[in-house]
């Protein structure tokens, strides 16, 4: 079954938030990616085409427009989707280390899901703090800081016993209200 067939509400209520026109309906392309994203952890081909037919373009143009984004995914995720930032700060820091660090010990390739279904990996590009490299972000909830190997391994302790440690900034006020617990 189509992701939208039993949401027409909510695919209304975006579609009044832009012009109708075709261009304006293209616009709601990404508010409607986000709501798969958020439901499944990922946008598969089907619901690429889905959102494609909605917004009046294809399935290739939605998939050009997620690739420009690394917060979009084309494959299942883990519950803790792990992003190294890989750009020159980063790396001279030691990103590249840590990104080593993290495939052997988890296990787990770009575009797979660690076989206890937690973790998965991605490189991307220059997370905006380059003056506390190496950083490290999960999932969309906020960003690791100055991430060392001993940083790292105190991470990963937290998110294998599902406590995740409140990020160094951009932390956001639920997960702050939750008194998560700091490195
Ligand atoms: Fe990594 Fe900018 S280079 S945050």
């Amino acid at each position: 079954m189509s992701y939208f067939a039993d949401k027409q509400p909510l695919v209304a209520d975006i579609f009044s938030r832009y012009p109708a026109s075709p261009q304006g309906r293209r616009s709601a392309l990404m508010p409607l990616l986000r709501e798969v994203q958020n439901a499944h952890g990922y946008v598969s081909e089907p619901q690429m085409a889905e959102i494609a037919a909605l917004c009046g373009t294809t399935a290739t143009e939605v998939r050009s427009v997620m690739s420009f984004y690394s917060t979009y995914h084309t494959v299942p995720t883990g519950k803790y989707h792990l992003q190294v930032c890989s750009t020159l700060m980063c790396s001279l820091a030691g990103s590249d280390e840590l990104w080593d660090h993290l495939v052997e010990t988890l296990d787990v390739q770009p575009g797979e899901v660690s076989s206890d279904g937690r973790f998965s990996v991605q490189k991307v590009e220059c997370l905006g703090s380059c003056g506390t490299a190496p950083m490290m972000q999960i999932a969309d909830e906020g960003y690791y800081e100055s991430v060392t190997p001993s940083k790292c391994a105190r991470i990963l302790a937290a998110l294998h016993a599902d406590t995740p440690p409140a990020p160094d900034n951009l932390v956001p006020v639920t997960v702050k209200a939750e008194g998560r617990q700091t490195l």
